[in-house]
Order: C-alpha cells, then sequence, then structure tokens
C-alpha cells in the first residue's frame, strides 16, 4: 500500500516537513511529489493521496487549486490535508479540505504547522517568526503524524475509515479568505538591478506561473504573476525588487534552526 504527498512549497518549508511526515509514517510508503510545473501524477498506484502547501493570504495558493481542479474525479479516496503557517493560517486547511472534498476525496485527518515566514514583508518588519515551531507546535504535529499513521495501519487492514472534518482556531475562522488577485496587487510591479543580475535564469525557473521570461534579462508578465515573492527569494544575487523592497528579506531556503527541529 502506497500514498502520494503532493505538494506546493515556494521555500522549502513545507517541503521539509513532508518529508519529515514520510520519513515518521511507518505503515505506508509515502512518495512525495512536487506539483509545481508537472503533469498529474497517476493516483490510481496510490491508495491515499495528501495535499500539502503553504498560508497565502490567509488561503492556499492558487497553484493548488489549478492543481486540484486537474486531477481526475475521485470516488471516496481517503486523503489527508497539511499547510505550513508562518503567522496565523487564516482558512488555508478548512479550503484545501473543500477544494479536495470537492473533487470526491475523503479528508480522513488534516493539520497546519507553525514555521518561520518566507514572506519578505514581514521579515523585514522583524516578524520573521525564525523560532517556531515551538515545543508544543512541534509536539502537536508529532501527533498529528501518529495518529495518521494509525489510520493508515486501519485503511491496511481493510478497516473502513471515516471522513473527518478539519479543526482551525476560532480566529482563523474569523479571518478573511483573501482572493488571489491581493497578493499580486500587494507586491505590485517588480523591476531588475541590470548591473546585479547575471542572466542566470533561476527566477524563470522558480516561477510557478510562468511569469517569467529572460531576455536575457527577466521580462515580468504582470497578468500571469500571483505575487508569490519566489523570484525575488531565489534570485542568487537579489537582483529583483520591487517598490517597497530592495535587497533585504530574503528567504531561499529552510533556516537552519527549522532544519534541525525537522532534521530527517
Ligand atoms: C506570498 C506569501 C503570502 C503568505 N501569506 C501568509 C499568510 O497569510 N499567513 C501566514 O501565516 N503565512 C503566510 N506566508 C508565510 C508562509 O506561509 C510560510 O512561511 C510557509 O512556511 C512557507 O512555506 P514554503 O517554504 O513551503 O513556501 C506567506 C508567504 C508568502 C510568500
Ligand atoms: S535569478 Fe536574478 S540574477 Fe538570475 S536571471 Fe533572474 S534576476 Fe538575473
Ligand atoms: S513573477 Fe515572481 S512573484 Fe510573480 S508568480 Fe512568478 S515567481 Fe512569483
Amino acid at each position: 500500500m502506497k500514498a502520494i504527498l503532493c505538494y506546493y512549497s515556494g521555500s522549502g518549508n513545507t517541503k521539509l516537513a513532508c518529508e519529515y511526515m514520510a520519513k515518521n509514517i511507518k505503515n505506508i510508503q509515502i512518495d512525495l511529489f512536487n506539483i509545481v510545473k508537472t503533469a498529474p501524477p497517476d493516483l490510481e498506484k496510490y491508495e491515499v493521496v495528501g495535499f500539502a502547501t503553504f498560508a497565502n493570504f490567509l488561503a492556499p495558493p492558487y497553484l493548488m487549486r489549478s492543481f486540484l481542479e486537474n486531477l481526475p474525479r475521485q470516488d471516496d479516496k481517503p486523503a489527508f490535508v497539511f499547510n505550513t503557517y508562518g503567522l496565523l493560517s487564516g482558512k488555508t486547511l478548512k479550503i484545501l479540505d473543500k477544494w479536495a472534498t470537492a473533487k470526491g476525496f475523503k479528508v480522513i485527518a488534516g493539520h497546519s504547522l507553525h514555521t518561520p515566514e518566507n514572506y519578505p514583508p514581514m521579515i523585514v518588519s522583524g516578524k520573521g517568526n525564525e523560532q517556531a515551531p515551538n515545543e508544543k507546535e512541534m509536539a502537536d504535529f508529532e501527533n498529528f503524524i501518529s495518529e495518521l499513521d494509525q489510520l493508515f495501519s486501519r485503511i491496511k487492514e481493510g478497516s473502513r475509515v471515516e471522513r473527518k472534518r478539519v479543526r482551525i482556531s476560532l480566529l482563523n475562522t474569523l479571518l478573511p479568505a483573501f482572493p488571489p488577485a491581493k497578493a499580486r496587487k500587494d507586491m505590485g510591479e517588480k523591476y531588475v538591478d541590470k548591473k546585479l543580475c547575471t542572466e542566470c535564469g533561476i527566477c524563470e525557473g522558480v516561477c510557478p506561473y510562468g511569469a517569467i521570461k529572460l531576455n536575457p534579462k527577466p521580462i515580468f508578465d504582470l497578468n500571469k504573476c500571483y505575487g508569490c515573492w519566489a523570484c525575488y527569494n531565489h534570485c542568487p544575487s537579489r537582483a529583483i525588487y520591487t517598490k517597497k523592497y530592495k535587497g533585504a528579506g530574503h528567504y531561499p531556503q529552510p533556516i537552519e534552526q527549522l532544519k534541525k527541529k525537522l532534521e530527517i
């Protein structure tokens, strides 16, 4: 019996958490599947499917929505949902649950993990939450993993596992889920410091939405951009900037503190 965990991770926090889950789950083999710029996986080969991503303006990013929309309709296949977040997850987990359920998956578990921020405006304002997750949040994550493992054991035995509605805090319930256009609008126009840009093409490669073309420096298509900051975060020369942010708050990969907590 095998599971597939389909993830979208801008800077690696979610990917790291997914690797940690896969490593610590004993009752099933979990294959990790990066949804960025790939064709949908063959779900027929898997008994369970997971969906994991990060909170993006209090909701899951648009890429996960389009990924789910392109999957074939399911007939109650067990699924679980997971997200990381830097400060407040909002309705991210609930919406992931809703999208997966609408596709015909039976969602049996869900969890949100507090992690450091990869959103440059938060890092610049000193709210990088580098200490996250704290001990309690880490213990809650471990509990989630062991509950999930027990559910997998029951599925393996052939027992029926019921649908479980995911729970989020009251505060998160009260927060609005912003439309995808807000992230793009808040980020605004992107510029390239031509003296710093080495024309390496990394920004074009990491843009999940195909909004960058190199010619020979990057050209941005604002209509395709979803304001994810991946180009800004990953440019090795820090050549990409916006009206408000230049040369600061970059988060290209998980910080050491998080790597230590999620060591595999
Ligand atoms: C564009 C953008 C929007 C974000 N919005 C939120 C948010 O609404 N709430 C939150 O808690 N964290 C938010 N974050 C922070 C990320 O969810 C968090 O740092 C996450 O762990 C990043 O995961 P990744 O490294 O897998 O991309 C946002 C990050 C980005 C880049
Ligand atoms: S990643 Fe940075 S240096 Fe490389 S092409 Fe893009 S802007 Fe230029
Ligand atoms: S252009 Fe940059 S901010 Fe916009 S979607 Fe692509 S990587 Fe994200």
